[in-house]
């Protein structure tokens, strides 16, 4: 996944909470003097176990709680100063299960906040039709209920609502908590790249770590009674866990997942193992290589071989070993690398162009070497920056 090699955009700061503690009347403290600066038009992601305050965090950004203590500032203003309705309209909402209206149509539940702020029906489902675009809904649902559409697609609905009268900000309260794997990985997907492309800042709650991880450009793990446990880019989560709770909630293979944040384009690839189908016998004798990586006209893939399977002039593609998922060494991480080579059947993975055309191949053992430089140098910096 490319994200992780995605920077912050911007580097102010948004919201800043500062020294923030919500009691309830009956005595439950649920957020203890929390501070966090919210950066400007990144994700920031509210992570940690049941009942450990994300919720009352998050709603006391836009006053749907008021804090006891402590203060809440937006874009440098106390947002206690501030009319509730002008808050909360810099402010998209967007909870699990996407909270839709029931007896209204996709595109009104979606025009609701621009038809509330005085825009004509027109103009309202124009915008809401850009939308369904925008979140990758098929226009042809426009005119349905909300219980006629899945989950996922609800899900797009609430994102596309939040978005109507395009505020800075989104609060999103696990929104992609209630669908599947699958149909999650596309919701979050499509996440990173409308806040690409809208550059909106995101205050993102989860209790699922791998989330926080892959969406968020920084990310505030929680430990039940409200207390901030750890506030962290994600890469520095995985190699710095500040205690012995952040280690466990992050769970096992940090150092795997570790390895999603850094690029695989320093990887040294080598093409002496790659030969056309169409190879002489010297070509197929010259490399001093156990495998040999056969490609087509165009400089595809096509598989394996050891080079005493091979006959010029007669080599069949049907005949060779599987190449595997090959990587693109501009796009992809060392995770991606690492993991075509642990499941290439030659223990060596196939590098390519955007194109799909084999730019070298690469081994394990160069991929190892790659992965202690990487942690290396990454232990460097964690010196520099602490
Ligand atoms: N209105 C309320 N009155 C009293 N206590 C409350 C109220 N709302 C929440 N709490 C308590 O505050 C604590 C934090 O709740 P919160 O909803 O913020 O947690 P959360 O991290 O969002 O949990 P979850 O992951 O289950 O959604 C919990 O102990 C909860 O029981
Ligand atoms: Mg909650």
């Amino acid at each position: 996944m490319a994200k992780s090699l995605r920077q912050p955009k911007g580097p102010g700061v948004l919201i800043r909470i500062d020294s923030v503690t919500k009691r309830y009347p009956d005595g439950t403290v649920a957020v203890d003097r929390l501070s966090l600066e919210i950066p400007d038009r990144s994700i920031t992601v509210l992570v940690g176990p049941s009942g450990c305050g994300k919720t009352t965090t998050l709603r006391m950004i836009n006053r749907m709680v008021e804090p006891s203590e402590g203060t809440i500032l937006l874009d440098g203003e106390d947002i206690q100063r501030q009319p509730v309705t002008t808050l909360r309209r810099s402010m998209g909402y967007v909870i699990q299960n996407a909270g839709l209206f029931q007896h209204r149509t996709i595109v009104d539940n979606i025009a609701t906040v621009p038809r509330m702020l005085g825009w004509g029906k027109q103009k309202a489902r124009a915008r809401a039709a850009e939308l369904m675009e925008r979140v990758g809904l098929d226009a042809a649902l426009a005119k349905r209920y909300p219980y006629q559409l899945s989950g996922g697609q609800q899900q797009r609905v609430g994102v596309a609502r939040a978005l109507a009268a395009d505020p800075p900000v989104l609060l999103m309260d696990e929104p992609f908590s209630a669908v599947d794997p699958v149909v999650r990985k596309g919701l979050q997907d499509e996440l990173l790249r409308i806040q690409d492309e809208l550059g909106k800042t995101i205050v993102f709650v989860t209790h699922d770590i791998d989330e926080a991880i892959k969406l968020g450009t920084m990310v505030a793990v929680m430990r039940t009674g409200g207390h901030l446990a750890q506030y962290a880019p994600p890469a520095e989560l995985l190699s710095s866990p500040a205690d012995a709770f952040v280690e466990d909630f992050l769970g096992g293979d940090r150092g795997i997942r570790r390895l999603s944040f850094f690029p695989s384009a320093p990887l040294e690839l080598t093409s002496d193992p790659v030969i056309p189908l169409d190879a002489t016998a010297e070509q197929i004798a010259a490399p001093d290589a156990p495998y040999l990586l056969v490609t087509d006209a165009d400089g595809r893939p096509l598989g394996w071989s050891a080079p005493r399977d091979l006959v010029a002039g007669e080599i069949r593609p049907d005949r060779l070993l599987s190449h595997g998922r090959p990587f693109v060494p501009g796009t992809d991480s060392l995770r991606v690398a690492l993991d075509c080579a642990v499941l290439s059947p030659t223990g060596w993975a196939v590098a390519v162009d955007t194109g799909g055309r084999v730019t070298g191949v690469v081994s394990q053992a160069t991929i190892g070497e790659a992965i202690r430089t990487a942690h290396a140098a990454g232990r460097d910096d964690e010196k520099v920056a602490g």
